[in-house]
């Protein structure tokens, strides 16, 4: 979602709390460094086996949740310096019994929240929590345009079912006369999918998606072993694929775009820092946010190192795969 977006959905929706939050923080972040967001994960568990799932094939611990007390705590330290708030890294968000609350805690205090999920979990009830709490995007991870090849990409959902679920969503948010949450249907390009994406855009048209967004599929080279590589020879049409490899050879190239992550974090469910979405391994842990307070960590001398060094040039292994250094 744009910047432009974001100022018109929060006018749109008279949430001008949030639009005059989103300015000072952004005047705070040029001025003193502030981060502009956090990702914190409910949970790290998952109801689905998607195949190409970096966190979902490195995943050693499952059904751990944060209990709403610690993020709580972590929203209290970090919300009058940011103005976005993700409620998703590794796992499934929705199987959080208290996401509804947590997305509450952060809109309350002015955050635009977003999730992204695989909305199999997405019941009418849940439709409707979720617009009362607030949120203001989901993205609904759907790969693939024909039943077999969704089924296959996003294994243990089922298509006719999740469609049935957004084509709910989008009604009763027409119903209640809301425009939130913006709904982004996501689509990972993919040597199946790539053949998809006229037929997807038609299914955006079809369960009134505010957005469709084209995602590169991603290996993570932070995990060793041959994982990465089976991503690359299964999923990845071939050219990308190619252009990827010759990347593993030399992970210190030059960076094209900016690093995303320099003024965002992501933070797993036990409190744990890590300063990019691909580092869901935790290799580069910066400290733990329910332990110390966010802000410390943020300017610590070690993260403040890290963006330093990501600001020049993205030379950390786990860059390699990133879009940005495409
Ligand atoms: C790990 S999921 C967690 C949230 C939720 N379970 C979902 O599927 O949306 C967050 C996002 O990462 C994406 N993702 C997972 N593995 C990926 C990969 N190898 N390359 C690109 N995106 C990936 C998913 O499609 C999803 O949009
Ligand atoms: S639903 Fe999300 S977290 Fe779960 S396996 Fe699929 S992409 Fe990974």
């Amino acid at each position: 979602m744009n910047r432009i977006s974001i100022f018109k959905n929060h006018i749109l929706s008279g949430d001008f709390g949030k639009l005059a939050h989103f300015v000072k923080t952004r005047i705070g972040s040029y001025l003193f460094d502030w981060p502009q967001g956090i990702n914190i994960e409910p949970t790290e568990t998952c109801n689905l086996h998607c195949p190409f799932c970096q966190y979902r094939i490195n995943a050693k611990e499952r059904f751990k949740y944060i209990s709403f007390e610690n993020y709580k705590k972590i929203i209290d330290d970090v919300a009058p310096f940011i103005s976005y708030m993700g409620l998703f890294y590794r796992g499934e968000p929705l199987l959080h019994e208290d996401i509804f609350s947590m997305i509450k805690y952060a809109s309350d205090k002015n955050l635009r929240t977003e999730i992204s999920t695989n909305a199999v979990l997405l019941t009418k009830q849940k439709s409707r929590q979720l617009i009362d709490s607030g949120l203001d995007v989901i993205t609904v991870s759907f790969d693939g345009a024909t039943k077999k090849t969704y089924e296959a990409m996003r294994a243990g959902a089922k298509f006719e079912q999740v469609i049935a679920n957004i084509k709910h969503l989008s009604k009763l948010k027409n119903k209640l006369n809301s425009r939130k949450p913006y709904v982004i249907l996501q689509m990972i390009i993919t040597k199946e999918t790539e053949k998809e994406i006229d037929r997807f855009k038609q299914i955006g048209k079809e369960v009134n998606a505010d957005e469709i967004f084209l995602r590169p599929l991603t290996p993570n080279f932070a995990f060793t072993g041959k994982k990465p590589k089976i991503v690359l020879e299964k999923f990845l049409p071939k050219r990308r694929a190619n252009k990827l490899e010759l990347d593993i050879q030399n992970p210190q190239k030059k960076t094209k775009s900016k690093c995303y992550s320099l003024k965002t974090a992501m933070l797993f469910r036990d409190g744990t820092v890590v300063m990019c979405c691909f580092d869901g391994a935790g290799k580069y842990m910066m400290g733990n946010a329910i332990a110390a307070d966010f802000m410390k960590i943020w300017y610590s001398d070690k993260y403040r190192k890290f963006r330093a060094k990501q600001m020049k040039n993205m030379e950390l292994d786990i860059c390699a795969g990133c879009k940005a250094n495409f």
